[in-house]
């Protein structure tokens, strides 16, 4: 069997992530499989791709930077019954105690947990096609951007930072730590609210997001606002939500930027407001 792999630079960085490994690993299993008997090719790509507001994939994703992964083989390919039903827990077309069935579940779930989609294209007797598309954060950058951006926080500001996704809390607290802040991270607001009350002069400046289950960011701002007037207060907004910048000055936050996050805007936002 042969193997394929390419890959463009700048996208390593997801794959830092043991999940998204197992994503590809499972992908690459289920293709090795399926080309067990008659034997074929495998081919993984790699690379970085721009969605714009007229995306042929899902509706629902943001436009912004991808990483696209590929994983393709010239198996069995998958009949359209099959593919219906493949994401489901526990469905496998193995004999019985060869697979568990888990594989494409597991995948499929890490995949929406970041935020991507995947998607399949598949020939029955030419092969498949898995795509997997994840939303790219730009922490990885070259020496120079790194001098440019490194003086973010000069003073080693300590960063209040929160978002009820574990992956996007993952990213950006190194982000941040690579622009020299201090950061304590939260996925829970209320709990970050919490930290902020018992310790209100611990920290220089909070950065969270507005969309969260229990507490929203402009609510968690508030409150904060009422215990220490002076802290500056960066919201993090969603392509689809609406917070306007009026309002949001009313409450008392400095900054409104829209996720994803890259590394240029976190460092231009804090330098504004504590400057
Ligand atoms: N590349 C592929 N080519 C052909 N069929 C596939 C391919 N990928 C998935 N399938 C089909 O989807 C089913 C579900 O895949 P999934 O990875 O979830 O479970 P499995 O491979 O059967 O079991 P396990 O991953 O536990 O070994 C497979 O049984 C197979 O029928
Ligand atoms: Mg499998």
């Amino acid at each position: 069997m042969k193997l394929n792999i390419r890959t463009k630079a700048d996208t390593t960085i997801l794959f830092q992530s043991s999940e998204i490994q197992q994503v590809a690993v499972n992908l690459a299993n289920n293709a090795a499989y399926a080309m067990r008997e008659e034997g074929g090719t495998l081919s993984i790509g790699l690379s970085s791709i721009t969605i714009g507001s007229d995306s042929p994939f899902e509706e629902s994703m943001r436009p912004g930077r991808y990483v696209k992964l590929t994983v393709k083989d010239t198996g069995t390919g998958i009949h359209p019954e099959v593919q219906k039903r493949m994401f489901e827990p526990f469905f496998t077309t193995k004999e019985q105690g060869q697979g568990t069935g888990m594989g494409l579940a597991v995948a499929y779930g890490i995949v929406k947990a970041h935020n991507g989609v995947i998607e399949v294209e598949s020939e029955v007797g030419k092969g498949s096609m898995f795509t997997v598309l994840l939303p790219q954060y730009d922490v990885l950058s070259t020496k120079e951007q790194e001098e440019e951006t490194s003086l973010a926080c000069p003073r080693k500001e300590r960063i209040l930072f929160i978002d009820d996704e574990r992956a996007v809390v993952e990213i950006t607290k190194t982000v941040l730590e690579r622009l020299g802040c201090h950061v304590t991270a939260f996925t829970d607001a209320s709990e970050a609210l919490n930290a902020f009350i018992e310790h209100p002069d611990s920290f220089d400046l909070i950065i969270t997001d507005q969309t969260m289950p229990g507490m929203t960011g402009t609510a968690l701002a508030k409150e904060a606002l009422d215990l220490r007037k002076d802290i500056p207060i960066i919201l993090c907004t969603g392509y689809s939500e609406t917070v306007s910048p009026k309002k949001a000055k009313e409450v008392g936050i400095r900054e409104l930027i829209m996720k994803p996050l890259t590394k240029q805007e976190i460092a231009e936002a804090i330098r504004r407001v504590i400057d």
